[in-house]
């Protein structure tokens, strides 16, 4: 089997909120199901559930997401379509919120990597959409991780925070999975953007856009209503390059 077949988890994370991590994981999310034509499962776990609400015509409110972790509970009985064909969505819920005390409490460093793992015959690609913060939970996410995408905006505070993802990765997991940053919500119009998009020349930039604002309204990816705008092709360029480092693996 051709090393491109094998599943990929695409890890969207940052230490901060508000950053478009939601944003990255749904519209990745679509990319892969539709310009590379994966079996892509989107997993939220935060439970603020942004993207759950994004993709899901009706919000079933059971507090059941924990469970996963927990219990002896079938994965596959959790995961059900999103509104988008081609995107499957393990729903998040308000019980994530006592994840990470959860997963501390089980002392398994690896249960999300293995129940990724454990679907690997069903997706190709597994996109997580992460909650903020250096926790339990996130280092579980980074275990279970391939890649890990972290949206940056342009900002000397941005900026630190990814410094100091890379370096406690670095600490304590010397083989970590690569992290790719993406500059975001950029508006070449400010200074600021502008001066610090010149110290990474090379990393992806997905522009400020009001198409980009839109989704939550419309609740759906950018590319299923303009998909011709800018900001909408800067995300399948950046699936393009997410997919290219996968090759690599
Ligand atoms: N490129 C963009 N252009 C305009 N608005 C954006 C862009 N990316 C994100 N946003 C908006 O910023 C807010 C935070 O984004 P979100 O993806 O929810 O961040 P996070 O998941 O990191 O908290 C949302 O209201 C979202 O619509
Ligand atoms: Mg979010």
């Amino acid at each position: 089997m051709s090393k491109d077949l094998k599943l990929a988890t695409i890890a969207v994370y940052s230490l901060k909120g508000g950053v478009g991590k939601t944003t990255f994981a749904v519209n990745l999310a679509w990319a892969a199901a539709k310009r590379s034509s994966r079996r892509t499962l989107l997993w939220d776990l935060d439970p603020q559930a942004a993207a759950t609400w994004m993709l899901s015509a009706n919000m079933k409110g059971r507090d059941e997401a924990q469970a996963i972790f927990s219990k002896d509970v079938d994965i596959e009985s959790l995961i059900r379509p999103s509104t988008i064909e081609g995107i499957d969505l393990i729903a998040a819920d308000t019980s994530l919120r006592g994840l990470d005390r959860l997963f501390f409490e089980l002392g398994k460093k690896k249960r999300l990597a293995k129940l990724t793992e454990s679907l690997a015959k069903k997706y190709d690609r597994i996109i997580l959409d992460c909650p903020p913060g250096l926790t339990e939970t996130s280092e579980q996410v980074l275990r279970a991780a391939d890649i890990v995408i972290v949206p940056v905006i342009p900002s000397p505070l941005s900026q630190r925070a990814l410094g100091e993802v890379a370096r406690y990765l670095v600490q304590n997991d010397g083989s970590h999975a690569p992290i790719l940053p993406v500059y975001s919500m950029v508006d070449r119009r400010r200074k600021l953007h502008r001066e610090t998009l010149e110290q990474n020349k090379n990393w992806p930039v997905i522009p400020m856009a009001s198409a980009v604002e839109q989704m939550s309204a419309r609740r759906k990816p950018i590319g299923e209503f303009a998909g011709s705008v800018p900001a909408a092709k800067q995300f399948n360029f950046l699936w393009q390059a997410i997919e290219k480092r996968l090759a690599k693996r």
